[in-house]
């Protein structure tokens, strides 16, 4: 019986992954973050932090029978130099202990992103394939593929990376999620009486984009660690269809109720920093589920994703080529969300 164990279950990422995995006939789940479920989950979590290696070495201790690992951790830094040693450490506390501990261990799946291309950088060569050549370093994807690359050639398993768009999907506690981006945005829009303006640039606004949604982000995963001839391979993942916001805003405010507005750039970061009042009434309001503000929504990362005045666009015909067809409609996986945001409570 598979049994895989999601590193980061509690995040935008790894939700999807519990989720999905758990779902498959024969399949079982452990996940490893430091925080506790906030609901009830299909998996069995083990609060552990990464970081602390006499915890980890305890907390990992009883994990006898891991057959896939799915590695979906990611510890935030001020810089990407920063980011390099703790998200190694935490990919090979969590293999090296897994490799002593799980003799079935059969395959790692590594979950990496675009900046892999250098999206945070600025403009890049695009469509992006998976052989471009690696920017300039840091980048902890880097090391972190380097490290899966050295130790599985001795090893008895097998490795696959993906490298997915933008990810759609909520997470309560991670906010680093253009769901909850777009939801809290448009909710607070529409309780201070203002239309749904564009907070991003002009050029964010009419730049091509893509998204991948969390739950088809984790078939994909799933299917590449599967897969024989995945192994060792890398693969970029999209919902498989592109859009502009300029054309999706208008949905979005027609979702919402309220009219649509001309961009108007503002640096969310600052212009929403003042918010946490204003959302606390909301909740008390509208009864909404209480999360704290600071953990429902990262305003940086809409302004990383909205001011972006250039296209950023991934080739997926490789991971097509290795037979994975699955697609999602950006606007229908919009919508969809906002409902789901709307019917768990989380925005009004
Ligand atoms: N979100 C996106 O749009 C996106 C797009 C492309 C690629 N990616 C990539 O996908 C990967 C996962 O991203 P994400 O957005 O899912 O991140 P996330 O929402 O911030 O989740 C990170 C997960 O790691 C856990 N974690 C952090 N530090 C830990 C520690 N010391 N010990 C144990 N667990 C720890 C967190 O749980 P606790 O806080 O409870 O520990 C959480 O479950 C990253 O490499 C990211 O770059 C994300």
């Amino acid at each position: 019986m598979p049994h895989a164990l999601v590193v980061g279950g509690l995040g935008v990422v790894g939700q999807g992954l519990v989720r999905h995995i758990a779902g498959r006939p024969g399949w079982r789940v452990t996940a490893l973050s430091r925080r506790a479920p906030p609901a009830p989950s299909p998996a069995r979590f083990i609060p552990v932090d990464l970081l602390d290696p006499a915890d980890a070495e305890e907390k990992l201790a009883g994990l006898s029978d891991v057959s896939h690992v799915f590695f979906a951790a990611y510890a935030e830094r001020p810089s990407p130099a920063e980011e390099v040693a703790p998200n190694l450490a935490m990919l090979e506390t969590v293999v090296r202990r897994i490799e002593r501990t799980s003799a079935s261990l059969a395959h790692v799946s590594l979950m990496q992103g675009t900046k892999a291309y250098g999206t945070h950088l600025g403009p890049f060569k695009t469509p992006a394939r998976e052989t471009d050549p690696r920017h300039m370093p840091p980048n902890f994807y880097y090391d972190q593929e380097d490290f899966l690359r050295a130790v599985s050639r001795a090893a008895g398993w097998t490795w696959s990376a993906l490298r997915p768009r933008t990810v759609y999907g909520f997470a309560a506690g991670s906010p680093m999620s253009m769901t909850a981006v777009i939801g809290v945005y448009a909710s607070i829009s529409k309780e201070l009486g203002l239309p749904l303006r564009f907070p991003g640039t002009p050029g964010g606004y009419r730049a091509i984009q893509q998204a991948v949604d969390t739950d088809l982000l984790a078939e994909a995963a799933l299917w590449a660690a599967t897969e024989p001839a995945c192994a060792g391979e890398i693969f970029n993942v999209t919902n498989g269809g592109l859009f502009r916001w300029e054309h999706l805003w208008p949905c979005l405010a027609a979702w919402f109720d309220l009219p649509c507005g001309p961009v108007q750039t503002l640096r969310l970061a600052e212009q929403m920093a003042d918010k946490a009042p204003l959302w606390a009434r909301m909740t008390e309001t509208h009864g909404l589920t209480p999360i704290a503000y600071r953990d429902l929504v990262a305003w940086k990362f809409g302004d990383f994703q909205w001011h972006a005045d250039y296209d950023s666009l991934v080739e997926t015909t490789k991971i097509r080529r290795y037979g994975f067809h699955a697609i999602v409609d950006d606007e229908e996986m919009m919508m969809r969300q906002m409902a789901e945001l709307r019917a768990e409570r989380v925005i009004p």
